[in-house]
């Protein structure tokens, strides 16, 4: 398996298992199948409402002596509802539990959005603590305190701008492991990648297929086929692989740790074995034009009426 090293020296496989969207015992047999048939890194937080399916995959696996700890990477994330400093470790500590382990290899603030302690999904703009109410360079070092203190060996941020990042590290010094952001050909985020290899930041692609089973409420009626679209889909026919290989690929080849999601075990063998998939410069470059910075996941949810958030000032994009 191909493998990134973080700036702690950590070596992340470049392929994970992405958990969000499985639910229940979808979830303990999608995880377990994917570590018998060679994923290391399964990308999981508590939002996803599967961790302790996830949790007895790993405690299944392990016991059964098929893998140990040392070789898997797991990543967990912070919700928004624990952004305050005192309620950062207990976080933690419920996913260490529910995941069945005694420490996570990298550890994410899944959001620059902070919501009242207790308030998953707010349903109006009152769930919400503004960035000055709960700021982020607070979080940010109570998961450093968290890391320093063995519950996870590196943290890291996601769906965070350049200007965020910069932020943090003005203020603490403490430079982010990763940035996991929606990354594809239709969105290549390519001012962000630049900033994080001059960082030395990993940014990870998550919804690399286009994620076109998330809920409907999330989605646009006239939203693109990332799976189905005609460059991709040409280049998977002349090289006898499928589409996801393509898109998997490309993103490996831009050095980009890809966590495609699958429930389907033939899928997820074909995913993983995506990784060794080397594209021509031709084709690569033809993949390149596409970008057109079309976001799946855009954050509208986070823009509600009265609430302290809008989508140009999460983004930080004009
Ligand atoms: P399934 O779970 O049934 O395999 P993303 O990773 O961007 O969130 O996309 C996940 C979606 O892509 C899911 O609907 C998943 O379906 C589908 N998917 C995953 N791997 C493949 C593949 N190799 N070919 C086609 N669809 C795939």
């Amino acid at each position: 398996m191909k493998i990134v090293p973080l700036r702690t020296g950590a070596q992340m496989p470049m392929i994970g298992l992405g958990t969000w969207k499985l639910v229940g015992q979808e979830a303990f047999d999608a995880t377990r199948s994917a570590l018998q048939c060679g994923y290391r890194h399964i990308d999981c937080a508590p939002i996803y409402g599967n961790e302790c399916d996830v949790g007895r995959a790993f405690a299944a696996t392990i016991k059964s002596g098929m893998i140990q700890r040392a070789q898997l990477w797991v990543t967990s994330k912070l919700w928004n509802d624990c952004h305050r400093p005192e309620h950062v470790r207990p976080a933690l500590e419920k996913t260490l539990a529910d995941l069945e382990l005694n420490y996570l290899d990298l550890y994410l603030m899944h959001w620059p959005v902070a919501h009242e302690h207790g308030v998953l999904r707010p349903e109006n703009g009152k769930g919400f603590l503004s960035l000055s109410d709960a700021p982020l360079v607070d979080t940010w070092m109570a998961m450093v305190e968290a890391r320093n203190r063995g519950l996870c060996r590196a943290v890291g941020v996601s769906n965070f701008s350049v200007k965020k990042i910069a932020q943090l590290i003005d203020a603490t010094g403490e430079v982010p492991a990763v940035d996991q952001v929606e990354c594809h050909p239709l969105l290549q985020q390519p001012t962000l990648m630049d900033y994080c290899r001059a960082n030395q930041i990993v940014m990870t692609a998550y919804s690399p297929l286009g994620s076109a089973d998330r809920p409907d409420a999330m989605k646009r009626v006239d939203e693109p086929a990332l799976l189905q679209h005609p460059l991709i889909d040409a280049i998977s026919k002349r090289l006898d692989i499928n589409p996801a290989q393509v898109l998997i690929a490309w993103g490996v080849a831009r050095g980009t740790p890809v966590i495609p999601k699958s429930a389907n075990p033939k899928r997820q063998r074909e995913n993983l074995a995506a990784a060794d998939i080397e594209l021509a410069a031709d084709d690569l470059r033809a993949i390149d034009q596409l970008d057109r910075g079309y976001r799946f996941v855009d954050g509208t949810f986070w823009e509600q009426p009265g609430g302290p958030y809008t989508v140009t000032d999460l983004w930080d994009e004009a």
